[in-house]
């Protein structure tokens, strides 16, 4: 059977994942690779109610929602459908808009970091990314986004993404075995898409998962 590569795109609001994710797609498609991009929360039920929570048309717990994320997480893994592993058995390279990192740095924002990493150890066991790259910006540089909020919610917001920032880097020194790559996003599109590539050429050069 032909195992693929699942490689992860993670960062704070508006560091770049979607854009990454499709330049790195077409990249890889011209040199004759099969991908599959997706993002969480998923398509499917749980990936449904999370995105009514994160609209504010349902107003779950913040627990619930951190277990709501990791549920999903499984469907997206297993799907017979749209499931991350049924792509990477047919040998396809899956990018993946936010994992379980995601989790450990917001959901840890709001309950304890150590209880997130447990609630997604179905997950961590069934599959693991082969590579997760951090698209790293200033959380200030997120401000030009939301121009028309007022003073205090600005500050909020930035306040916010600076400590969802800071979890990212204590979930990555909390798991030291995870494959992660630090990049830039702070400058020229074409010099950050070229580190991502870089980043993901050992991957691809291999022929199996590690
Ligand atoms: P989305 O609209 O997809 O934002 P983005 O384009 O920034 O990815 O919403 C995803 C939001 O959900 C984002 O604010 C992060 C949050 N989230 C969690 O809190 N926990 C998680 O496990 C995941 C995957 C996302």
């Amino acid at each position: 059977m032909t195992i693929g590569k699942f490689i992860v795109f993670e960062g704070i609001d508006g560091s770049g994942k979607s854009t990454h994710a499709a330049l790195l797609k077409e990249r890889l498609e011209k040199l004759g690779f099969t991908v599959y991009v997706t993002a969480e929360p998923s398509e499917g039920e749980a990936g449904k109610l999370l995105r009514r929570c994160l609209t504010g048309k349902s107003d779950l717990p913040e627990e619930a929602i951190a277990a709501l994320f990791a549920a999903d997480r499984v469907d997206h893994i297993k799907n017979s459908s749209f499931g991350i592993l049924s792509h990477l058995e047919k040998g396809e390279i899956v990018l993946c808009d936010r994992y379980y990192f995601s989790s450990f740095a917001y959901n840890g924002s709001y309950s304890p970091m150590d209880w997130v990493i447990e609630l997604n150890a179905p997950a961590r066991r069934l599959l693991r990314p082969d590579l997760t790259i951090f698209l790293d910006i200033p959380p200030e540089s997120f401000l030009s986004r939301i121009q028309n909020r007022s003073e205090k919610e600005r500050y909020e917001k930035i306040e916010i993404l600076k400590k969802v920032r800071e979890n990212y880097f204590a979930a990555f020194r909390a798991l030291p075995d995870e494959k992660v790559a630090v990049v830039s996003n702070a400058r020229p599109l074409p010099e950050a898409a070229e580190e991502v590539f870089r980043a993901v050429l050992p991957l691809i050069e291999s022929p199996n998962r590690a």
